[in-house]
């Protein structure tokens, strides 16, 4: 089954569940915006050589949408638009205020020199940097592509734009990148682990682990998970496998990979045939490189009891169902992965303020954010019978599908505008004084063109988040009604 077609089956699953409406169901499923451009590049050899660039915005209720960019043989359109409607639902169960998308170009980062991917990343910024922005979309790194492509991304923006930090997460910390980001997708899946894990009664130290991926995402679980004293008995790349049914030292392994760039002849374990890898006996799988790779072929042979899905989609809905009756527990991506797009908040959030956090700091907020201690999609905690999966995209569901639902409700009332997503966070929040024909922006907080700071103060401590938020909205604002009285003077802050 296709990615698109297995996201819009969970998505139509969830939203059975909750009895949503059917118009709002076809609105949340057609995304909001679809852009493909071609992008032609010298080669270094002078030849000319064409690619096809993708930037699906799903959904922008909750906030500017986010999500990464993707360079893969294997990118195609529908599987950017899954990619992104996934991001809408895991921005939602995170609880952080963005919506979703995603993008990519069907390239082999492998096959191009240095020189020719900076090229090919700026002239696809070029294509869509009108599109994008600090408030409106947010990319970040994803498969094949890292923080110096955002590095590209950010210089060539700014020519269009100005000095925009904001505008990508994932950066180099040198560009006002966020310490602990490169961590933290394999961290927050260890961290969603550890608590799936403690909800039946077992810990990480007890249990065999089996990872496929040795990229950025599987290298920091598999180190995390070894420091924490489970056992990685078994793990892939595109390169090969390998296997230690005594655990393997990740540490040795990681430097192996640094030192030859492959996991082929490592000397602390046993070379393995990559495609038994998801069949071995472990307790705990985890696919962290592509999507799909369970399916019904396979979902039968997987011993694992628990599956963390820390790649996106790796699990296909017939697979999901196989896996189900067997009882196997999955956590799904939305929630599994959620630490990266979490940290990407906090590193958009610091950026805003022109403050850099401590990596302990954004370690501790990962930790303690929603999507470890609030959201956690368990069948015990609904009361209801339902796999994690379902649940999760229930929560997901709820919680945009509230918002959009607001909007939509908002937008008859004042029947303003003809799309769906162009009056979003300012009527909700209270913030637009609609009876004017030149709406002012109201929010108490906004005193003579400036934010009266002291208004911000929670228990003797300045709220910076709600400043943050404050002046996300009247920005939204401004951009809807740039006549505005209050288009005055920009933020003091
Ligand atoms: N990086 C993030 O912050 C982040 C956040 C959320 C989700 N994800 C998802 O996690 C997954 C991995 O992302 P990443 O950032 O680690 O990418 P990456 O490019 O750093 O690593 C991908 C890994 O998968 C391996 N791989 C590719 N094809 C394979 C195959 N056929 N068999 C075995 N291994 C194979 C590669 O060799 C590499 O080790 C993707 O699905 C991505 O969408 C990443």
């Amino acid at each position: 089954m296709n990615a698109l077609a297995a996201t819009s089956r969970n998505f139509r699953n969830a939203a059975r569940i909750l009895g949503l409406d059917s118009k709002l169901e076809r609105s949340l499923l057609i995304p909001f915006r679809e852009i493909k451009v071609e992008c032609t590049i010298p080669k270094d050899d002078g030849s000319l050589v064409s690619y096809v660039g993708f930037r699906v915005q799903h959904d922008n209720a909750r906030g500017p949408m986010k999500g990464g960019i993707r360079y893969h043989p294997e990118v195609d359109p529908d599987e950017v638009n899954a990619l992104a409607q996934l991001m809408t639902w895991k921005t939602a169960v995170a609880d952080i205020p963005y919506g979703g998308a995603k993008g990519g170009i069907g390239c082999s980062p492998k096959e191009l020199s240095n020189s020719e991917l900076e090229r090919l990343t700026r002239v696809f910024t070029q294509k869509i940097h009108d599109l994008i922005g600090i408030h409106t979309d947010i990319p970040a790194p994803d498969m094949g592509t890292n923080a110096q492509t955002m590095a590209w991304i950010l210089d060539e923006y700014s020519k269009f734009h100005g000095h925009s930090p904001a505008v990508v997460t994932g950066k180099p910390i040198d560009l006002g990148g966020s310490l602990g980001r490169e961590a933290a997708t394999g961290r927050g899946v260890v961290y969603a682990t550890e608590a799936l894990l403690a909800e039946h009664g077992q810990a990480i130290r007890d249990l065999t682990f089996v990872i496929q991926g040795f990229g950025n995402v599987g290298s920091w679980a598999a180190r995390l998970i070894h420091e924490r004293g489970g056992k990685v008995i078994a793990v892939s790349d595109i390169t090969g496998a390998v296997k230690n049914a005594d655990g393997i030292d990740i540490h040795k392994l990681l430097a192996h990979k640094d030192k030859t760039g492959s996991l082929k002849d490592f000397d602390g374990g046993d070379s393995m045939e990559p495609s038994e890898l998801l069949a071995h006996e472990c307790d705990v799988l985890i696919p962290c490189a592509l999507g799909g790779v369970l399916k019904r072929e396979n979902a039968a042979d997987v011993k694992a009891k628990f599956i963390i899905e820390a790649a996106n989609h790796p699990t296909d809905p017939e697979a999901d169902e196989i896996l189900s009756k067997r009882g196997v527990t999955i956590l799904p991506d939305i929630y599994a992965n959620s630490g990266g797009v979490t940290v990407s908040y906090f590193e958009w959030v610091q950026n805003i303020q022109g403050f850099m956090w401590e990596e302990d700091k954004v370690n501790n907020e990962l930790r303690s954010s929603n999507h470890v201690t609030k959201k956690q999609p368990s069948q015990t905690r609904t009361g209801r019978s339902l796999g994690t999966k379902q649940v999760s995209n229930v929560v997901a569901l709820n919680v945009d599908g509230q918002k959009s639902l607001d909007i939509v409700e908002q937008q008859d009332k004042s029947s303003k505008s003809s799309s769906r997503t162009s009056k979003p966070n300012v009527a909700e929040n209270d913030n637009l004084d609609t009876q004017s024909s030149h709406p002012k922006f109201n929010d108490a907080r906004w005193k003579n063109g400036t934010w009266d700071l002291n208004m911000f103060v929670k228990d003797g401590k300045m709220d910076w988040d709600a400043v943050i938020v404050a002046e996300a909205r009247r920005r939204k604002f401004l951009e809807m009604y740039p006549d505005s009285a209050t288009n005055e003077r920009t933020c003091g802050v």
